[in-house]
């Protein structure tokens, strides 16, 4: 039976609510070898990161989320840098939780609010969260967090947007991952400071975990 927008909505949310709670720190990963996947994952988990983000971003973004997602059964997998619907559609056939972009087109959009797969489209600009909102979406990513305004541009959002929810990325760190996280309208923050390309391509993975276990505790209370 087809479902209509609203019930969707409504699943999507309450499903995208308990992904959250395996926050709220995720990892954006870039893999250039998708036998870098597995270890990665094990190694991010291991240091108390479960929910995941794989960027599509590389030839072997894919293969590396399904062997993920195949391997690691801890880890909550999310397609990441989806552009456009076909890149929704792949994300959902390789079994992803859940998909972000760092964009919101009115295309995604609408391909995004008829799939019941949870979305986080991202938007930057008080018009690209209106047109996220009136999709159904009240939680979105704020990119790029740091370059678009940081923590003031967040907080003046949330004056006329009381019911918009945001999970930051872009310039996210160990620093202000916590000063990102004390804002009552911020639910999860995101990067790639946890497995910097750097230490995935020297198989750091022993340094990961620590850098995971790092940025568990700096967000703790
Ligand atoms: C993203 O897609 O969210 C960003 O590329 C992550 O940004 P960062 O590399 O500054 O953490």
């Amino acid at each position: 039976m087809t479902q209509n927008p609203t019930d969707l909505s409504g699943s999507r949310n309450k499903k995208l609510a308990d992904l959250l709670r395996h926050g709220p720190i995720v990892p954006v990963i870039t893999l250039e070898r998708v036998e870098d996947a597995v270890p990665l994952a094990r190694a991010l988990v291991a240091g108390g990161l479960r929910l995941l983000e794989i960027t599509l971003r590389t030839p072997a973004a894919a293969d590396s989320a399904a062997a993920i997602i195949q391997d690691v059964p801890e880890a909550v997998v999310g397609i990441g840098t989806v552009l456009t619907p076909n890149d929704l559609e792949r994300a959902r056939k390789l079994g992803a939780r859940y998909a972000l972009s760092p964009g919101a087109t009115p295309d995604l959009l609408e391909a995004a609010s008829e799939s019941e797969m949870p979305f986080i489209p991202g938007i930057a600009t008080a018009s690209e969260l209106m047109a996220a909102l009136a999709h159904g979406f009240q939680t979105v990513k704020f990119f790029p967090a740091v370059a678009a305004g940081g923590i003031p541009a967040l907080k003046a959002l949330a004056g006329p947007f009381p019911q918009a929810r945001f999970c930051p990325t872009g310039g996210i760190d160990e620093k202000n991952a916590r000063d990102w996280l004390a804002l009552s309208n911020v639910v999860a923050v995101g990067g790639s400071w946890v497995c910097p390309t750097s230490d995935i391509r020297a198989q750091a993975w022993d340094e990961i975990t620590s850098k995971a276990q790092r940025a568990v505790v700096s967000v703790k209370d």
